[in-house]
């Protein structure tokens, strides 16, 4: 079946629109803008969104249980965005739990998943992918860590139309066998495309940090640290995970 496709240009956040617009509150409606005004990361971290220079586009999705039912969704829609990827022939992605896209070691994309409130045991998610085009050098100062994007590693341009609807398409196909199947399916590509395969890594949560080595991800879509004190899994939310 079709799903609503909106196409703005300049807008706030895709996500706060799609939160706004209840109209596109069906699973796969999406949103795409050409450039965000006040685009945004994790924990309140700005995401450099200028005109033309990327792919910005949210989608609806509405799952049936509560926290347990979305802990892998991150992890599935990366999976979902580095296939969509692999069908423009761009290899050697990598993903940083739980919602970073990289590229040769550096940021090229990231996803947020907004939950917007979980009534009658529904999870209400606002999926928000960005992924970098072709970045001018003015982003240079607003950006804190190593990035890139699509055409700095590629030698021929690419398509972002092209690009959109690849992702729009792989996205609803994973999010339809993610709701009817779960987590497992997309375990072991996630695990063959992490970041920190084997590594060591520090985990920061608030005030506390943990060194270890990253193992992979479980059923739940938590990363599994070995510490010296015994394997724990780490949740998403308000944890962060670093190469040491
Ligand atoms: P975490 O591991 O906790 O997710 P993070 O540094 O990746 O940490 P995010 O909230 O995921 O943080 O992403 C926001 C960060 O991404 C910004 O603070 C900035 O460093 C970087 N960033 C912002 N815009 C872009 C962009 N267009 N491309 C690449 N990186 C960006
Ligand atoms: C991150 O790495 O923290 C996630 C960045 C997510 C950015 C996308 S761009 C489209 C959507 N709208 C937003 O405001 N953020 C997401």
């Amino acid at each position: 079946s079709q799903s609503p496709l909106r196409v703005l240009s300049v807008i706030d956040s895709t996500n706060s629109y799609l939160k706004l617009n209840t109209d596109l509150h069906q699973n796969g409606a999406a949103c795409l803008a050409e450039a965000q005004t006040a685009g945004r990361g994790r924990q309140g971290r700005k995401w450099q969104s200028p005109f033309g220079a990327s792919l910005y586009l949210s989608m609806y999705w509405s799952f049936i249980g509560g926290y347990q039912a979305i802990g892998g969704l991150s992890l599935v829609i990366g999976v979902a965005v580095v296939e969509a990827l692999g069908k423009l022939g761009i290899e050697g992605l990598q993903l940083k739990w739980p919602n970073d896209i990289y590229l040769e070691d550096k940021k090229l994309g990231g996803i947020l998943v907004e939950v917007e409130g979980q009534i009658n045991d529904q999870s209400h998610c606002i999926i928000g992918i960005g992924l970098n085009v072709q970045l001018p050098e003015s982003v240079h100062e607003e950006i804190d860590q190593p990035y890139t994007d699509l055409t700095h590693s590629l030698d021929h341009a690419i398509d972002r139309n092209h690009l959109a609807a690849l992702v729009l398409d792989l996205l609803q196909q994973h999010l339809h066998r993610y709701e009817a199947e779960g987590i497992s399916s997309f375990l072991p590509r996630w695990q063959e495309l992490n970041l920190f395969k084997d590594k060591p890594v520090r985990m920061i949560c608030g005030t506390n940090e943990f060194e270890g080595i990253c193992l992979g991800v479980n059923q739940d879509g938590a990363l599994l640290v070995k510490l010296a004190t015994g394997t724990r899994a780490f949740y998403g939310g308000e944890v962060s995970v670093r190469s040491l």
